[in-house]
This record gives structure tokens, C-alpha cells and sequence, in this order.
């Protein structure tokens, strides 16, 4: 999938995104991602890339001092800005990519359930991309699915690097081939080593959370 039918993808599923945290298995696992996300941003000025509908954006501004909540869709954003936050975001419009393109100076960044569709062989380039933008001992937060048999999507393809994909039906009938890797701790260490220090991952039963600091 390139990044433009990614992106349209996300444009077209913006309505029934949020249905995915209402999967019932997944509440206890969510609850507890839910609660890590507001402390771990406390005092922080944050920068969250991919944002969708803001659904993480309301915990990690719990606390935060600020945060600056980008997506590349503004069919999203315009849902996120729905929402109540206990701090205000400053909403924009900004590609993953070039975090190097978004005004601010942050000492902390979120990228929730984006890490899946970077495909493998463009990681080092994006993960090279925030640690250029971020002052050293930044917080970043990596947080996204483990692949479960009967609660996942299940894999349609794998590509020559290695990448997974699934085919997700939406609601216009549709269905769409959609890059999802799901890395295990070892590959998300490996992953951030030359790129941060304290890295730490906690595996829940559907979701990962990776925590460092940038060298
Ligand atoms: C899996 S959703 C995650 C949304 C949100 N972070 C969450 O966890 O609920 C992926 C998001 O990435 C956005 N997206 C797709 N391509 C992007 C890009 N190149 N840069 C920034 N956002 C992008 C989509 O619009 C979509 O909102």
C-alpha cells in the first residue's frame, strides 16, 4: 500500500474509526493504556503525530503543559476537534514523515498505533526523522497492536521485507489492503537503540507501549 492509499484509507474510515476501542475483550488492556497516557505526559509540551480522531489525545493532554496533535487527514482532525480535552490542542494538518515541517518546540512525542504502518525498510528513516526534530532526553511514546488470533484482523500478505498485511472491509463496502506489522519487543528494541536510551516495552495482551528518552 503506498502512503497516499493509507491515507485515503484513514480519510474514508474517519466516521467509524473509534469502533475499534469498543471491541469488549480489549477494555481491560485499553483502561490501563488509558491511564500510563495521562501520567507520562505530565509537564510535558507534546507533539503527536497521526492523531486520528484525537482518541489518545484526550488522555495525554491530561497533564500535559501543551500538546500539538497533527494527522495528515483533516477528515479526522475535524472529529478530533469534537472532543474535550483538560488542555487544549493545537490542531494541524502535518505528514509523519517530515515532523521536521511542525512549528514548535516539543520535549515530547506520541505516536499512537502509526508504528504499524511505517513499512520496515522506511523505520530508520522515520525514527532518524524524530530524533533530528526533538532536543536529546525527549520522552517518545510507542504504543500499538499485538496481533491476536480471533480479535485481530487476520494477515492477508506478506510482502519480500517482511511487511504484514490485512484486507479491512468498511462500512461503503470496500475493502482495503492495509500495510500492519507487528514488531515484538525484541525488533522494537533493536529498532530504537541507535536512536534512544531507557528504552522500556510493556506487552498487554492486545497493545504494546515502548517508552524511551532520545540520545
Ligand atoms: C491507525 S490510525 C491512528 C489514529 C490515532 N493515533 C489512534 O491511535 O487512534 C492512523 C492515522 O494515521 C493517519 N495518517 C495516515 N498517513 C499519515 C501520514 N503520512 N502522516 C500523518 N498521519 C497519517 C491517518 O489519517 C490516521 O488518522
Amino acid at each position: 500500500m503506498s502512503d497516499d492509499a493509507m491515507k485515503q484509507y484513514y480519510a474514508r474510515r474517519a466516521g467509524e474509526y473509534e469502533g475499534i476501542y469498543h471491541k469488549p475483550e480489549r477494555q481491560h488492556d485499553l483502561r490501563l493504556l488509558e491511564s500510563r497516557i495521562a501520567e507520562i505526559f505530565a509537564g510535558r509540551i507534546v507533539l503527536e503525530i497521526a492523531c486520528g480522531t484525537g482518541y489518545w489525545t484526550q488522555f495525554a493532554s491530561r497533564n500535559a503543559l501543551s500538546i500539538t496533535a497533527t494527522d495528515i487527514n483533516p477528515e479526522v482532525i475535524a472529529i478530533a476537534k469534537t472532543k474535550t480535552y483538560d488542555v487544549a490542542p493545537q490542531f494541524l494538518i502535518a505528514d509523519a514523515y517530515t515532523p521536521q515541517d511542525i512549528t514548535g518546540n516539543f520535549d515530547a512525542l506520541l505516536s499512537a498505533f502509526w508504528w504499524s504502518h511505517v513499512p520496515k525498510q522506511q523505520l530508520a528513516e522515520f525514527f532518524g526523522n524524530l530524533h533530528k526534530r526533538l532536543p536529546p532526553g525527549s520522552l517518545i511514546v510507542f504504543m500499538d497492536n499485538r496481533n491476536v488470533e480471533g480479535s485481530s484482523t487476520p494477515l492477508a500478505f506478506t510482502d519480500e521485507s517482511g511487511n504484514t498485511f490485512q484486507d479491512r472491509p468498511l462500512k461503503d463496502g470496500t475493502t482495503h489492503r492495509v500495510l500492519k506489522n507487528f514488531p515484538d519487543s525484541e525488533e522494537i528494541t533493536n529498532a530504537l537503540t541507535r536512536y534512544a536510551t531507557d528504552i522500556q516495552v510493556t506487552e498487554l495482551e492486545y497493545y504494546w507501549l515502548a517508552t524511551c528518552l532520545t540520545k
